[in-house]
């Protein structure tokens, strides 16, 4: 979780030294939830997310400068600087999607692969609270439950979709109740150890061929959205301390 969090304030600083341009959603404060996953999922799983990428991507076996290189549009990158923040790879990580909310299909995709190829394997794809009423999810949720995929759907629930507070953007806030047909369970995302026991559950259920489930995670990021927007911080430290960057943010707004 320090690596992570050490990580992703290096890639605040080299972003306001445009060093890192383009999108930069930063993770800091959830390290939690991809540590937590972690503890109990193998390499051998899958796993998919949106867009803050860079924390799973070092769980995933990238070493923090092939990342940083990434994040800097570098050859050293773990994709030889041509996916950037969004697009990070490894063998088991399908990176990011800079589509709200189409990393949900593609793990079903995974999913329906690992079943029809008979691997005991699971995948974890993640979304956040922003993308939990996009149509998409729930088409996903009912051929995954039709067809028993072994898919965790985990909402990461960081309470802001950007700026926009859950309460105004969702008619339901209990994201773990939204499945349907698929069960959910929601437990904190601030403590690694309910994450890695709800894991633990949400695992045992998919690998015992019950088909999916939906684990909420509730956390919160203390940057801004992306640090392009990081005056939008909802945390007024972090927020202050954005402020000063804003003048290198502009300047790249035109990739927002
Ligand atoms: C991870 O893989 C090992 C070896 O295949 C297996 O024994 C173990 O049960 C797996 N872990 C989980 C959580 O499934
Ligand atoms: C998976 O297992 C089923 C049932 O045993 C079998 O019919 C099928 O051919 C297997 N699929 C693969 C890709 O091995």
């Amino acid at each position: 979780m320090k690596t992570i969090r050490n990580l992703e304030l290096k890639a605040e600083w080299l972003f306001k030294q445009k060093i890192i341009r383009g999108p930069c959603h930063l993770y800091v404060g959830q390290e939690a939830c991809a540590v937590g996953i972690e503890a109990i999922i193998n390499l051998t799983d899958h796993l998919i997310t949106a867009y803050r990428t860079h924390g799973f991507a070092y769980t995933r076996g990238g070493t923090p400068r092939e990342i940083i290189a990434e994040l800097a549009g570098r050859g050293a990158g773990m994709c030889k600087g041509k996916g950037g923040s969004m697009h990070l790879f490894t063998k088991t990580f399908y990176g990011g999607n800079g589509i709200v909310g189409s990393q949900v299909p593609l793990g079903a995709g995974i999913a329906l692969a690992c079943k029809y190829q008979n691997k005991s394997q699971v995948v974890v794809c993640i979304y956040g609270d922003g993308a939990a009423n996009q149509g998409q999810i729930f088409e996903t949720f009912n051929m995954a439950a039709l067809w028993k995929l072994p898919i965790i759907f985990v909402c990461e629930n960081n309470k802001y979709a950007k700026g926009t507070p859950t309460w105004k953007a969702s008619a339901n806030t209990d994201f773990y109740t939204k499945g349907d047909s698929v069960p959910g369970i929601r437990v904190s995302g601030m403590d690694i150890l309910c994450v890695r026991e709800a894991t633990r559950f949400a695992v045992d259920h998919c690998r015992s061929g019950k088909g999916p489930i939906v684990l909420e995670l509730k956390t919160y990021r203390y940057l801004g959205h992306q640090e392009g927007d990081a005056h939008l911080s909802t945390h007024p430290v972090a927020s202050r301390r954005n402020n000063a960057g804003m003048r290198g943010a502009k300047s790249i707004s035109r990739w927002q």
